[in-house]
């Protein structure tokens, strides 16, 4: 049985991020960076915080509803983080997202003397590009979210990807080579989204929840 005090503290820290979010100061943050350790360190019994899931928004149609996969993660019980690209952030809403997830949407690498931003224990890449896929697998990290990609497989973390690329970019070989690259070192990939003709519409919803769905599986 998890005792009261559990709770208070995950409700506390989630009460916290969002009222200390327009007076950050680095003091604030190692605060609240300690309170999610302490209420992951202490959620050992499957209770209300399943852990801390990391998004990964790339820049690709389908990001600007990336608030959807929030909604469905918060309901399965996970704390939430979005890590965008930088041309992520034209597609997404950064200030709906951090007033949804009561977390920072981290974009840039931090400056020596700021605190880390805490480690996930899952990791959802949705929707990811032909670019950022290939990046991560030929080691390249000139972005946040390159970097957390990149230590994440040595790292153990589950991690899923729903890419969002069409039938061209998908049927190359860089790309080809670059899933297979990936899923070799336990990286899970839900396939067959968004690849119709190039520079052709479609209205079909992206489906985040295949991506939660297997990110349980994984975990
Ligand atoms: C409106 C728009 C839609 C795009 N859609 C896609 C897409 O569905 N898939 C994709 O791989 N790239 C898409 N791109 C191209 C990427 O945004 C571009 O390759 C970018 O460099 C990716 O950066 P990132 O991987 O760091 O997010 C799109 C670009 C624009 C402007």
């Amino acid at each position: 049985m998890r005792p009261a005090w559990v709770d208070a503290v995950h409700l506390g820290g989630f009460v916290l991020r969002v009222l200390l979010k327009a007076s950050r100061t680095p003091r604030c943050e190692r605060v609240l960076d300690g309170m999610v350790l302490v209420s992951r360190a202490v959620s050992w019994d499957g209770g209300s915080v399943v852990g801390l899931l990391g998004v990964v928004v790339c820049a690709a149609g389908p990001a600007g509803g990336v608030g959807e996969l929030v909604s469905l993660a918060q309901g399965r019980g996970w704390d939430v983080q979005v890590i965008a690209t930088p041309s992520a952030l034209d597609f997404i809403d950064v200030e709906a997202l951090e007033r949804q997830t009561g977390n920072p949407v981290r974009w840039r690498y931090r400056k020596p003397g700021e605190p880390r931003a805490p480690l996930s224990d899952a990791i959802i890449v949705a929707p990811a590009t032909y670019n950022t896929v290939n990046k991560w697998a030929h080691g390249i990290s000139d972005t946040y979210a390159l970097g957390v990609l990149a230590e994440a497989p040595g790292m153990g973390t589950p991690i899923v990807v729903l890419p969002f690329v069409n039938s061209a970019l998908a049927g190359r070989h860089a790309f080809k080579e670059s899933v297979s690259t990936l899923r070799s070192e336990g990286v899970r990939f839900v396939t067959g989204y968004g690849e119709r003709p190039p520079r052709s519409e479609g209205d079909d919803r992206f489906p985040w929840e295949l991506a939660l769905r297997e990110v349980e599986r994984a975990g």
